[in-house]
């Protein structure tokens, strides 16, 4: 935030933007916008490097900009209207994994809310790995569909465009999903959901879909397995951001869109995933999707000793919910008519599917247990 923070570390930012390391951004800017890119371009790159070459002098502190960001413990959204919170501290201890565990809070809703934004934030981010929130109609069945907003670090609150939010049927409930991790010492947390409602009646509805596939084994050792999943679009609808989401042994990610006339083109590429950094990819302008497109991922893995982050690359790894197990999931943000009556299940089909016949999205329910 200020010069003296800024000066000891000048030699570390220099090899930080010219490896690209930092800022933190993976997709090639081949292809996409993305409004919230924070890529720095070659100017910008130059001008920070020439700034460290140069001595890395203050200059005149009377021409300083103010600071554009408030550092404040709150929320990143503006002041929820109202805020859920896990009914009581949950206790995780020292050492040993703990499974992923699904809390139910009522929303308390008598009518239909729209919300426009929503940040899930712990109160203690150091056992934390991460927390989504998911909205349970009375339909009684959770998927990906009813996904709400999540924490992990690095991911930002869910906000949307004017006209568009995410509807909350009276008398749903809210079910969190806390992931946590042990690290040392005995820790409790209380993991909160703010929620913004929208101001103005929804022109649009955002749903989250996700293009998925659990069947593939990355054996031991593997430097370069490629796995394929795609999902065919059922009704129009545009498409706003994509989150390409693997676990450690993740190598690279691409989407693209297959559309009804045959055409396709790359959605988002990300060359070089890193785990740690579950970024969204919001796109600058919506995309429409006619019925019919295809959502094609393609994910590659490296499950080989050369592979740093690789937990355990003397074993063959398959889909599960801890880090050391694997994940291959392409989610999509998308927007339909407010009025679509459609329910929160996914309208799309996706290949392949489960083995009992259901769209593999749904594994993602309460029901499914740590393998
Ligand atoms: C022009 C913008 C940025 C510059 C110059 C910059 C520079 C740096 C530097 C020099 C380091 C230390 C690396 C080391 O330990 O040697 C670092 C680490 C880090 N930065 Fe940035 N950064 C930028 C933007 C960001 C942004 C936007 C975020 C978060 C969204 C971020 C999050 C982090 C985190 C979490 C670490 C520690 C993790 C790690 O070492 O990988 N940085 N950054």
């Amino acid at each position: 935030m200020t010069y003296s923070e800024t000066r000891p570390w000048a030699k570390a930012i220099k090899e930080a933007v010219l490896s690209k390391r930092m800022p933190p951004w993976f997709a090639d800017p081949h292809y996409g916008e993305f409004s919230n890119d924070l890529s720095l371009n070659a100017h910008e790159i130059r001008t920070l490097t020439a700034w460290v070459d140069g001595g890395s002098h203050e200059g005149k502190a009377s021409g300083a900009p103010k600071a554009s960001v408030a550092l404040a413990d709150g929320w990143r959204i503006p002041k929820p209207d109202v805020v859920f919170q896990l009914p009581e501290e949950i206790h995780v201890p020292a050492s040993g994994v703990v499974n992923y565990m699904f809390v139910a809070v009522p929303t308390g809703f008598t009518e239909d809310r729209w919300v426009e934004m929503a940040e899930v934030r712990p109160t203690n981010r150091s056992v934390v790995h991460h927390a989504i929130v998911y909205v349970l109609d009375d339909s009684g069945f959770l998927d990906v569909g009813q996904y709400l907003a999540g924490y992990a670090p690095g991911a930002a609150p869910q906000q949307w465009q004017p006209g568009q939010a995410r509807l909350i049927k009276a008398g749903s409930k809210l079910i969190f999903q806390l992931h946590y991790t042990t690290n040392g010492k005995p820790a409790a947390d209380r993991t909160q959901l703010g929620l913004i409602f929208a101001k103005q009646p929804a022109k649009e509805r955002v749903v989250a879909m996700a293009v998925t596939n659990h069947w593939f084994t990355l054996p031991a050792g593997a430097p370069d397995v490629q796995v394929d999943a795609r999902l065919t679009i059922g009704e129009p609808m545009s498409l706003l951001g994509l989150r390409p989401h693997m676990h450690l042994r993740g190598k690279s990610f691409e989407f693209r869109a297959v559309f009804p006339d045959g055409t396709a083109q790359v959605l988002l590429r990300v060359p070089r995933y890193d785990f740690h950094w579950q970024t969204y990819y919001s796109l600058k302008a919506p995309l429409a999707l006619p019925r019919g497109t295809r959502i094609e991922c393609t994910a590659h893995f490296d499950n080989s000793p050369n592979n740093p982050n690789d937990p355990d690359p003397k074993v063959n790894v398959a889909w599960g919910e801890q880090s050391w197990d694997e994940m291959m999931v392409g989610w999509i943000d998308v927007a339909v008519p407010a009025k679509s009556s459609r329910p929160n299940a996914p309208v799309g089909i996706s290949f392949p599917a489960r083995r009992d016949g259901n769209t593999s999205a749904r594994s993602f329910g309460p029901g499914l247990t740590s393998r």
